[in-house]
């Protein structure tokens, strides 16, 4: 039997990124999604996870939900090779980043290191993107460490906004790039195409 990825998707919202990682006929052979995790009981992505046969996790301290607390013995026990940030809107924390360092990823809806950080999510950051008259923005796939939107990038990619009438308008150009992104850098790390050396990160 060949190897796969063991995935540990983490979602809040609407799931687009985790059907596009569901969807991917590339992926099919390299990674098998164990369990998609989420804070939001009632978010749309955990129907998109159920429509797989995914099971489903809800994250915090209320019944049957994974406290924070036992999240990285849960994720151990399942085997969890990659955890894959889709969305998800709460801080990691630092127990989880240390078990699993340099093997979570996040998708962030704009060219890092500008508009990330703390409260800069979904239509805010788009928002700050069209205010700011920025003419290029694109989605950004980084390593998680223990801050917002810090770690190290491992892939983007740049589009021309120079047209955009509304930060709506950014927000669906850039989705369109967020789901070709994504299921590319999980392939590449599933390949074992992601190298760090010298604290910085290459695809090969
Ligand atoms: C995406 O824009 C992603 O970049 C950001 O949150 C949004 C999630 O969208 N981190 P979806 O739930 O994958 O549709």
């Amino acid at each position: 039997m060949k190897f796969r990825l063991n995935l540990a998707v983490f979602v809040s919202g609407r799931g687009s990124n985790l059907q596009a990682i569901l969807d991917s006929a590339e992926l099919k052979d390299l990674i098998e999604v164990k369990v998609v995790l989420s804070d939001k009981a009632d978010c749309a992505a955990f129907q998109i996870a159920k429509q797989f046969s995914i099971p489903t996790r809800i994250l915090g301290d209320r019944e049957g939900g994974i406290g924070f607390k036992s999240l990285a013995s849960f994720l151990s026990e399942l085997k969890i090779d990659l955890i894959v940030l889709a969305g998800f809107l709460k801080l990691i924390p630092v127990d989880v980043i240390k078990n699993f360092r340099n093997r979570i990823i996040n998708i962030h809806p704009a060219l890092l290191p500008s508009f990330g950080g703390k409260g800069m999510y979904g239509m805010h950051v788009h928002k700050a993107v069209f205010d700011s008259s920025a003419k290029v923005s694109g989605p950004s796939v980084h390593f998680v460490d223990e801050t917002f939107d810090t770690g190290k990038i491992i892939a983007q990619k740049c589009i021309d906004i120079s047209g955009v009438k509304s930060p709506e308008e950014i927000a669906a150009r850039v989705l369109v790039e967020e789901h070709k992104i994504l299921p590319f850098v999980i392939k590449k790390i599933a390949e074992g195409k992601v190298e760090i050396s010298n604290g910085r990160v290459e695809i090969i």
